[in-house]
């Protein structure tokens, strides 16, 4: 087998930084193959009796686009390629958080189902299909014990990344403050520069179980971002701290998004708490869950939100900004994956502790958490 291998290095080798602090042009390469560049602009003359001087890439990029390393994107893009370029099976991919195993059998035959019917490829309701806010009421119940009224309490979203940009749209305003962990997921970092906000960071510590220190945050902060368990250590927060959350979140009027992403890849049926688990958390917190982890379904882009009615009214508002909904089959797919009859999380939690078996038996110098 040949294995395609991908360094930071041969990503950051495909573009060329800029400290500039003059929007910088974007311009094509002339190889098909090549990633857009991020270059100086390029000045051409023409014929004098033209009389006129062409500037190609005239129009400026936004700033925040040079604000980012694209790291996660990249990473795809980069993978994809080598896919096109070497087949499917050369690519051994320890990239990120991407199953490489498939959705639950009766999530596709869900899928399947539904792509012959004539309500699936008409614009469905941006909040979610009926039959899976319901489920969605269901599942919050039996994995968590928590009561919600799925017609006013739930919204569904094209991944939790796309719940958190939708969130950022509904309630921050030019550079507002957004607590992130570090180390945390960079993603969160993108969707700061996209809204133009101010990220700081809080630093979650081996000596303190990776959880956070709330006397140390800061009093003006507009949203703070928990996530547990958490990426990248797996650490899990006890429910003391969502309640600590809940508390410190209604003093200083600050909006908590609990990312709960990897909430069902566990080891040894170990059940993570979800910050709706805290009496009155529905006020001041969101609670995400996606699809694209414990259910394989990554590139289907579906992940649903949970808190109280306004909340959920003021995340539809700014979805309604941008339009779009999930594709209704999609939707079907993950009604079947939240009723999980085929046991499937409990199976791909196996297979990912023989993983992590093998790799901490062959590591020895790892710890591997
Ligand atoms: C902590 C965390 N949040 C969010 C995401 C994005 O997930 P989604 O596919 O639902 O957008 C990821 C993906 O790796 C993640 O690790």
């Amino acid at each position: 087998m040949k294995i395609y291998t991908i360094s930071q290095n041969t990503i950051n080798n495909r573009r060329v930084y800029s400290n500039s602090t003059t929007p910088q042009k974007v311009v094509n390469s002339t190889n098909t193959n090549s990633t857009s560049r991020l270059t100086q602009p390029k000045l051409q003359r023409v014929p004098a009796n033209l009389s006129l001087v062409y500037f190609c890439g005239l129009i400026p990029a936004a700033n925040r686009l040079s604000k980012s390393d694209y790291l996660i994107s990249e990473y795809i893009k980069e993978i994809g390629k080598a896919r096109y370029l070497h087949g499917d099976k050369s690519v051994v991919d320890l990239s990120m958080g991407n199953p490489d195993l498939t959705p639950p059998e009766k999530a596709k035959e869900a899928l399947k189902a539904k792509v012959n019917d004539l309500w699936s490829h008409r614009y469905n309701n941006p909040k979610g299909e009926g039959a899976l806010l319901d489920e969605v009421g269901n599942w919050m119940q039996k994995r968590f014990g928590v009561k919600i009224n799925p017609k006013t309490e739930v919204m569904v979203t094209s991944g939790s990344s796309d719940a958190i940009d939708h969130i950022f749209t509904a309630y921050t305003n030019y550079k507002d403050k957004v607590l992130v962990p570090n180390p945390g997921y960079s993603l969160y970092d993108d969707l700061i520069t996209r809204h133009d906000l101010k990220k700081e960071q809080f630093d979650l510590k081996p000596e303190n179980g990776y959880l956070p220190d709330f006397s140390k945050f800061p009093d003006d902060a507009k949203i703070l971002i928990l996530n547990y368990p958490h990426n990248p250590t797996g650490s899990f927060a006890p429910k003391r701290v969502f309640e600590e959350a809940v508390k410190w979140a209604k003093e200083h009027k600050t909006l908590i998004i609990h990312d709960m992403d990897n909430s069902e890849v566990t080891h040894y049926g170990r059940k993570p708490v979800g910050i709706m688990q805290v009496d009155g958390a529905k006020d001041v917190a969101f609670q995400i869950h996606t699809m694209s982890k414990a259910q394989s379904m990554p590139g289907l882009r579906v992940a649903f939100t949970v808190s109280d009615k306004e909340n959920i009214d003021n995340l539809l508002n700014a979805k309604y900004l941008s339009g779009g909904s999930v594709y209704v089959p999609v939707q079907h797919a993950t009604i079947a994956a939240l009723k999980d009859e085929e046991g499937y999380i409990n199976k791909i939690n196996k297979i990912y502790r023989e993983r992590k078996t093998l790799q901490s038996n062959g590591c020895t110098d790892w710890e591997v958490r």
